[in-house]
């Protein structure tokens, strides 16, 4: 209510400003509270916006007033092309996946999970808490707060087998979000030149952090089934690479869950060429049928480089993530990440701890994980009603999207063009590729805002795709 009116009274001053000469004194607050009809915040909240937006300028115990409106003049950046020279790795645009919806937009492109399904209750009053701790002005040690390294570690260590020595809370590095994390281990474990094996298709996030990191990729043919191990074993023979990056649990994009054996054989492999295993199990708290098993648990020699995030799972305003590593290259992850941010908000650190150590936390995760199910369930139906032609191997057992193949005609850029145009917003599985694409693929996840609409979606893609074929 006070967001509309603050906003309808900077809509009429603009107006009023548009007229007045520069320098023109607004009416007072006094003035401003009864001639709107508004509360003095709601006032204050306008001028605060216009101020923000430069139109005004306040002067305190005098007033406020209109700035002089600068001529814009084109500037001529042509200089920056010499100094910059070509870039040595071209990064693509903002990926699909990160776009910024309209609001009357269908958005099945997003990676993030919709608002309703996070434990928001539990993030404000944590917040709430944070502000009043300790962490609100003090420093946090470099590698993290040690509890939050307890808990992260704790979490891996339930699920080790006896036989397998756990990690211990030192082995955490707490990092602001996988993402970071990933160019942090690429730097470390890899290094500029250097190859690194991926699965193919990936997340297109790890292509982007290898972009950053000068990091040269080598892809290894994945599916639903994860990969062949014994192509593994001919890529780190042939390249010589000595780590592999790849998401052994409801992978994003194909969803694809490791079926134990193959986790065996994989570890098996990536010990026989002397190699890392950098795990990415950032859909750690989406599983729906099945629960995830991360492969760090099944390594006490520090092969497996692990990196566990709660940006999804708590709030995206929350960047938290961990790196479990062991050994030499804990050292080095701990280096590199000292380097890129010295050390991590200790209040998203504190709000993290706070909310994954509730006992609500238990509980929303179980109704989170039912939820995801049922919108799983609905885009799958809604696809093969209205999509019929779009082939989904298989329905994942975790995470949020579903991976679909597009017959082979299909012009990819046209159909998420004339989606778009009809008001629903889908990701091209282009982007999830470490090399050209083996096909046209789409990426639709199922965790956005407004499921109800799934089947007005998956009709949109419907009669893009006939439209093609006609
Ligand atoms: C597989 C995978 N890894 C990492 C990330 C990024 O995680 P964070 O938000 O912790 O940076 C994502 C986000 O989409 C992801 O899908």
């Amino acid at each position: 209510m006070s967001n509309d009116s603050s906003s309808r009274i900077v809509a009429e001053l603009r107006e009023w400003i548009a007229t007045a000469p520069p320098g023109a004194k607004l009416p007072s607050t006094r003035a401003l509270v009864a001639q709107h009809g508004a509360s003095p915040v709601t006032v204050q909240k306008a001028l605060r916006t216009l101020t923000s937006q430069g139109v005004v300028e306040s002067r305190p115990g005098v007033g406020t007033f209109v700035r002089a409106v600068r001529v814009a003049r084109p500037n001529d950046y042509g200089w920056q092309t010499a100094a910059l020279g070509a870039p040595q790795h071209r990064i693509r645009q903002l990926s699909t996946a990160l776009r910024t919806a309209p609001n009357d937009a269908m958005a099945l492109h997003a990676g993030y999970p919709d608002r309703e399904l996070l434990p928001e209750r539990l993030v404000r009053a944590a917040f709430a808490r944070a502000a009043r701790s300790e962490a609100a002005v003090s420093r946090p040690p470099a590698a993290g707060l040690p509890e939050l390294q307890a808990w992260f570690v704790t979490e891996l260590g339930t699920a080790t087998p006896v036989d397998v020595a756990p990690p211990a809370p030192s082995d955490a590095v707490i990092v602001p979000g996988i993402q970071s994390g990933l160019s942090t281990a690429f730097r470390a474990l890899v290094g500029a030149g250097r190859p690194l094996l991926v699965e193919s298709p990936t997340y297109w996030g790890a292509i982007l952090a290898a972009a950053q990191t000068g990091v040269q990729l080598v892809p290894v043919p994945s599916g639903i089934r994860g990969p062949d191990p014994d192509e593994l074993a001919r890529a780190f023979q042939r390249t010589g690479a000595r780590a592999f990056y790849a998401q052994p649990n409801f992978a994003n994009p194909t969803g694809a869950q490791w079926s134990p054996a193959l986790g065996e054989e994989v570890l098996e492999v990536v010990r026989r060429h002397g190699a890392f295993l950098i795990e990415d199990d950032s859909a750690h708290d989406f599983g729906i049928d099945t629960d995830p098993a991360p492969l760090a648990t099944r390594d006490g020699s520090g092969h497996v480089v692990y990196l566990r995030s709660l940006t999804k799972s708590v709030s995206p305003a929350v960047r938290i993530a961990g790196i479990i590593a062991r050994g030499p290259a804990r050292e080095r992850i701990l280096v590199d990440a000292h380097a890129e941010s010295m050390y991590i908000s200790g209040v998203l650190q504190a709000v993290a701890l706070d909310v994954v150590t509730q006992p609500a936390w238990r509980t929303h995760l179980r109704n989170l994980h039912h939820q995801l199910a049922a919108r799983r369930d609905l885009l799958v139906a809604a696809l093969r009603e209205h999509v019929p032609d779009a082939h989904l191997e298989a329905v994942p057992q975790g995470g949020l999207n579903l991976w679909v193949r597009l017959p082979d005609a299909t012009d990819l850029p046209r159909l998420v063009r004339d989606c778009e145009a009809a008001g629903v917003i889908i990701a091209p599985g282009d982007e999830w590729f470490p090399a050209e694409p083996t096909g046209p693929h789409l990426r639709i996840n199922y965790a956005g805002p407004n499921p109800g609409a799934f089947p007005d979606g998956a009709r949109i893609i419907g009669e893009a795709l006939a439209k093609q074929a006609q």
